[in-house]
């Protein structure tokens, strides 16, 4: 058999930090309110584009790999808030990086476009197309952020991350997965005046609003993954004793808290970052790997659950086998350009753009 092992991971993480504090400066909200709501307590704004969180992201994977960049035959950047939709973003990661020999596609299924895009990439490995790919989670949602909807705007932040598969014989990477979407639902969750359905010369990208119905997309949420973790289970002949983490798209701590409960998992298993970055769409899930990883938390072997959730509906739940190795091969000295504005007086300049219009 083959597998598509797991043998770098990187993420690229703004510096500039936007507290639930600073959210009330210009929102009905508090901190009490957010914390108790949501779990979370900060998130990242990020002060570059897409792809260049990505590119630092995809040369720490590739430092960790103990790779070049043209030792990649595929790269798979899933996102929502793609710098350019043609030519894709993926395209201009490849540049950036020099992976010369790499195909190049972009994936959106909203917050779960990190974990379609695994799927994408180890499918592509097992069947034997391609031996090695980078794929991407990564997401600068600030910019489409409707700043005066405290509904949403508490709850999302930018960030990245990027793992780095190869073709292996031993059982690793992705072992089963399940992936769906609750189309009849698609409105519950969107973004009106994003997309070509809505070019107007008098619009910019800045004038979005969010159609978001918070208590409706808990529901679906918890009926998705929950759903998507029991055939994923099923498919692998693996019950919830067998699993050592589950690692999970992280939207609320509330959706999460409920999820294991439903899948009578002891909550010491589930790895939460939630309080740190919010909810950051497609880079969610996998930053939390991650940091779960460079935490030492995750030993080799150990078998990793991870349900995502995102706009569409889609629903999705992984089931990962870690490999041998949890330490990285080579540090990157990649970098994120020095950012020289906080985090709010850069939400701050978002919220003026679109005052102008
Ligand atoms: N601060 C203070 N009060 C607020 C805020 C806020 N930021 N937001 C809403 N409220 C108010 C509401 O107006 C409401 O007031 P009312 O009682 O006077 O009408 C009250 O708080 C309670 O609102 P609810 O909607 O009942 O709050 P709830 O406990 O359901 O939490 C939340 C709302 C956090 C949005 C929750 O429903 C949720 O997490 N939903 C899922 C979110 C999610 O999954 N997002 C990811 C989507 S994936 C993707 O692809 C983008």
């Amino acid at each position: 058999m083959r597998y598509a092992n797991i043998t770098g991971w990187g993420k690229a993480m703004p510096p500039a930090i936007l507290t639930n504090d600073d959210l009330a400066t210009f929102l009905d909200t508090d901190d009490q309110w957010i914390t108790s709501r949501t779990g979370m307590k900060e998130r990242r704004i990020s002060h570059v584009q897409v792809s260049e969180l990505a590119r630092v992201a995809c040369e720490r994977a590739l430092a960790a790999a103990g790779k070049t960049a043209l030792d990649v035959e595929l790269i798979v950047f899933g996102s929502t808030t793609f710098d350019e939709l043609c030519p894709n973003t993926a395209s201009n990661v490849q540049r950036m990086i020099g992976a010369t020999n790499a195909a190049c596609m972009d994936v959106n299924t909203a917050c779960t476009s990190g974990m379609y895009s695994l799927t994408v990439a180890t499918s592509m490995i097992r069947s034997g197309v391609i031996s090695s790919a980078l794929i991407i989670g990564a997401e600068v949602i600030s910019v489409l952020q409707d700043w005066s909807n405290r509904d949403v705007a508490v709850l999302f932040g930018d960030g990245a991350a990027a793992l780095y598969l190869e073709a292996e014989d031993k059982e690793s990477g992705v072992i089963a997965e399940s992936l769906g979407c609750y189309g009849e639902s698609r409105e519950i969750l969107s973004i009106d005046g994003y997309g070509v359905k809505y070019l107007d010369p008098k619009r910019s990208l800045c004038d979005v609003s969010w159609n978001f119905l918070g208590q409706e997309i808990f529901k679906k949420a918890v009926a998705g993954m929950g759903h998507a973790c029991e055939k994923t289970m099923e498919k692998s002949g693996k019950t919830a004793d067998d699993i050592s983490w589950v690692i999970p798209h992280q939207a609320n701590l509330r959706i999460i808290n409920t999820l294991v409960k439903r899948m009578h998992v002891d909550s010491e298993k589930v790895y939460i970052n939630i309080h740190r970055y919010g909810n950051m769409s497609a880079a969610t899930a996998l930053v939390a790997l991650i940091e779960a990883v460079e935490e030492d938390l995750v030993k080799p072997g150990q078998l990793i659950l991870m349900p995502a959730f995102g706009g569409g509906l889609t629903w999705s739940a992984h089931m990962i086998r870690w490999g041998e190795r949890t330490k990285v091969i080579n540090e990157s000295d990649a970098e994120l350009p020095s950012c020289d504005k906080t985090a709010l007086e850069m939400v701050q300049d978002l919220i003026k753009r679109k005052a102008e219009i």
